[in-house]
């Protein structure tokens, strides 16, 4: 059956209630990339009709021809849920028949390093025309704490040609549509926790806004965590990756040290995490990648500004983790020197470019700086990574590289391992190289001479 046979036109928020928990709601998640394909997916799983909405036209291509663009979603589970009722669309006019839209986009920084809420905005232009009475529309993106209330909120109320609100305080009909925030918490190519394990925190922007939005997660996750609003969701989703983004820059910063001392601090670690309480284990590494962890901490220190506050934890591990892939960069100078070799005129050969083990992601990669360094430096750079055949063209990188096959690995002076793939050999990749610089530990157990830890 296809969205278009079923045109709802709800005014309370009971009657959304009631089509959400007899599975007839109509689901539109706007942005089908690494959080709003797979969650289309859950939705669709539980026999939702599901629309994916998204500005680029391959992706929606794909979708509709049943093709997937993530490695770790087979098609299979595509086509199941097309089977179902899940197709994608770049037309926004199909906003008018949805009971839910969630919003998917990106909220990456720009070159000032500033939130970019050119995404959220668009999106919220877009759907605004084409809003009605009874509708619940739901914020996953990661952003600072008031976005929902002060950004998107006030887009969605002077866009809509109907004069709907928001509801506020004790409202549940009339003319009004239903906001919440709550905060996307994957972990890519983490396969320990079901995604529907992971319990889903929502914030409405009133009662009957959090009752439906707990009602809508409550039939794809097993626990939902409400919160007082969609600011505190907001924080929630920030601390939790700030959290991340300091612990790690503490390491990071104390291996820095570790090493000058001879300490192998991935034995201190693993130590340390024997204590059965008040420690948790982050570990070092060539430095941040991905969508959030880079990037998200700087949405709260701007917004503190406002607040005339200084985020000075997240401004400082911003900066250790920053200088992390210059570190490594000068540690394989220092490897090649102690063979009598320089850095100009090198053959190195990186491993992993994906910012993490196992996934197929190159946003925000250390790889990425650490290759555009090393050639800044004179080398001959190469690379491989099972996941990526070709790098082109990033929002700040331009490399335009092929993939290097893993064989002959003793044509280069260095081999160095950036991203710790489980696919690796890494037994073979050091006995077959002449010098491995390890920035992931992935050599562990292995004695040999040729290895540099980093
Ligand atoms: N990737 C993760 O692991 C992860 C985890 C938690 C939270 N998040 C957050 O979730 C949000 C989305 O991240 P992602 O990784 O899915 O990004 P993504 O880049 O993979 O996907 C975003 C999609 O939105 C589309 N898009 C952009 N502008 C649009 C518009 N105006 N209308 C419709 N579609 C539009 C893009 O074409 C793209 O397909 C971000 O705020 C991110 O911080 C991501």
């Amino acid at each position: 059956m296809s969205t278009t046979s079923r045109a709802p036109s709800l005014t309370s928020a009971k009657e959304l209630r009631a089509r959400i928990e007899a599975r007839t709601a109509n689901i539109g998640i706007v942005g089908m990339g690494y959080v709003g394909l797979p969650l289309a997916l859950l939705f669709s799983e539980q026999k939702f009709a599901v629309t994916g909405l998204d500005i680029d036209s391959e992706k929606v291509k794909a979708l509709n021809a049943g093709k997937s663009y993530i490695y770790r979603i087979p098609e299979t589970e595509i086509n199941a849920a097309r089977a179902r009722d899940f197709s994608a669309s770049n037309d926004y006019g199909s906003v008018a028949k949805l009971d839910v839209v969630i919003i998917c986009v990106p909220t990456p920084l720009n070159e000032h390093r500033e939130p970019d809420l050119v995404p959220i905005e668009a999106t919220a232009k877009a759907i605004a025309p084409h809003l009605r009475a009874g509708q619940l529309i739901v914020l996953e993106s990661t952003t600072y704490p008031g976005t929902t209330e002060e950004v998107l909120v006030p887009l969605l109320e002077s866009g809509n040609t109907s004069g709907l609100c928001a509801a506020r305080d004790g409202s549940d009909s009339g003319d009004v549509f239903f906001v919440a925030f709550s905060p996307e918490r994957e972990d890519p190519g983490n396969e320990t926790v079901a995604r529907r394990d992971i319990p889903k925190v929502v914030g409405g922007l009133n009662p009957a806004a959090s009752e439906l939005a707990n009602a809508l997660y409550g039939s794809i996750f097993n626990r939902t965590v409400p919160v007082s609003s969609p600011a505190a969701a907001e924080m929630t989703k920030l601390l939790e990756n700030i959290y991340r983004c300091v612990n790690i820059a503490l390491v990071n910063e104390l291996k820095l040290l570790s090493l000058r001392m001879g300490i192998d601090i991935w034995e201190v670690i693993q130590a340390a995490s024997t204590k059965p309480f008040g420690f948790h284990p982050f570990y070092p590494g060539p430095g941040l990648g991905g969508h959030c962890i880079p990037v998200d901490p700087f949405y709260l220190s701007w917004k503190a500004k406002e607040w005339d506050f200084q985020a000075r934890f997240i401004e400082l591990a911003g900066e250790i983790n920053t200088a992390m892939p210059y570190h490594v960069v000068d540690s394989v100078v220092a490897a090649l020197n102690r063979g009598r070799k320089a850095l100009h005129g090198s053959k190195v050969l990186v491993l992993g470019v994906a910012y993490k083990k196992d996934i197929d992601d190159l946003r925000e990669s250390p790889a990425l700086t650490i290759i555009e360094e090393l050639q800044r430096r004179g080398a001959a750079v190469f690379y491989n990574d099972p996941y990526f055949p070709r790098v082109g063209r990033g929002r700040k990188y331009n490399l335009q590289m092929d993939r290097t096959p893993l064989e002959n690995l003793g044509q280069y002076d260095c081999v160095l391992i950036v991203t710790d793939h489980s696919d690796y050999d890494y037994k073979k990749i050091v006995s077959e190289s002449q010098l491995v610089v390890d920035s992931r530990n992935a050599t562990r157990g292995i004695k040999s001479e040729k290895i540099v830890h980093c």
